[in-house]
């Protein structure tokens, strides 16, 4: 297929699941064509035909260079171009520190920190050359909180990889800058998706309290700001940092 610089091509990684789920189908129903990639299968029986018309599903190690490589190949070849990268993909980790050994923790580092870079610099390497574009990444409220370990709650290994997503995120946005592509993220708070399906009941119901809004947020409420800092209603936003958290930053 030829370059359609007049299409809306975007790659949604996590797109399995949760908050990668919603942004692929908040996307497709605004007109976009899609690209979902996800290391496991993508449930899209669901889906009307119209919609399903515009994705394009594959399997995809983020961790794998050759598997990002192959991904941003396979988008550009099925719809033309690719002009934003959500990148949600991500593993969590509830290991406390004394429990954690060095594989666990250079796993973690390994999809979310060097996933995320292997990513965007695939898609960036398209971009580049062909009109710029957008790269959203995620952060997580724990890498300023901490995290907790145990009781579900993220721990040392993932609360580090998103603070390295965070920095890198800022390091590509400079780097990236003069090839007109924005590289910004969100950093969602608690969220209700299968990442905190093994919260207790009583755990979220107290991370919610924690908010100003008084609850803990949903997929979709993640994504619609996502797809925003990608859009060009954001085209001068570059290298910044969104807390989608109902308020979770102020510390009440
Ligand atoms: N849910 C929350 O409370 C929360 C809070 C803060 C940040 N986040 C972040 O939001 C993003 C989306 O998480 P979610 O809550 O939707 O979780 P989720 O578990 O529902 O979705 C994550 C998806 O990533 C996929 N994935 C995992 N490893 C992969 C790999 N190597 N290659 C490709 N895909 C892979 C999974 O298969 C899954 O579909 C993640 O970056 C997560 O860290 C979530």
């Amino acid at each position: 297929m030829t370059a359609n610089t007049e299409r809306k091509v975007a790659l949604v990684t996590g797109a399995a699941s949760g908050i990668g789920a919603a942004a692929m189908r908040k996307l497709l129903a605004a007109g976009h064509w899609v690209c979902a990639a996800d290391i496991q299968d993508i449930p899209v029986d669901d889906m009307q035909k119209p919609l399903r018309a515009r994705l394009k599903t594959t399997r995809c190690d983020v961790s794998s260079w050759a598997d990002c490589q192959r991904v941003v190949a396979e988008t550009v070849s099925a719809f033309g171009g690719l002009n934003t990268l959500l990148h949600f993909a991500a593993i969590h980790s509830v290991l406390p520190w004394d429990e954690l050994d060095a594989e666990e923790f250079n796993q973690v580092l390994a999809v979310n920190v060097t996933g995320s870079f292997l990513i965007s610099k695939a898609a960036a390497e398209h971009m580049k050359g062909h009109g710029g574009g957008a790269i959203v990444m995620t952060g997580s409220g724990s890498m300023n909180s901490g995290g907790m370990g145990g009781h579900g709650r993220g721990g040392p290994a993932y609360t580090s990889s998103k603070g390295a997503i965070i920095a890198l995120h800022r390091a590509l946005a400079k780097s990236l800058a003069p090839h007109g592509i924005r590289v910004n993220a969100v950093s969602p708070g608690a969220t209700t998706t299968a990442m905190t399906a093994d919260y207790s009941a009583d755990a979220l119901r107290r991370v919610g309290e924690r908010t100003a809004l008084g609850r803990i947020g949903t997929a979709e409420e993640i994504a619609a700001v996502a797809i925003f800092l990608a859009s060009d209603e954001a085209s001068y936003v570059t290298g910044e940092i969104v807390n989608v958290n109902g308020g979770g930053s102020f510390g009440i």
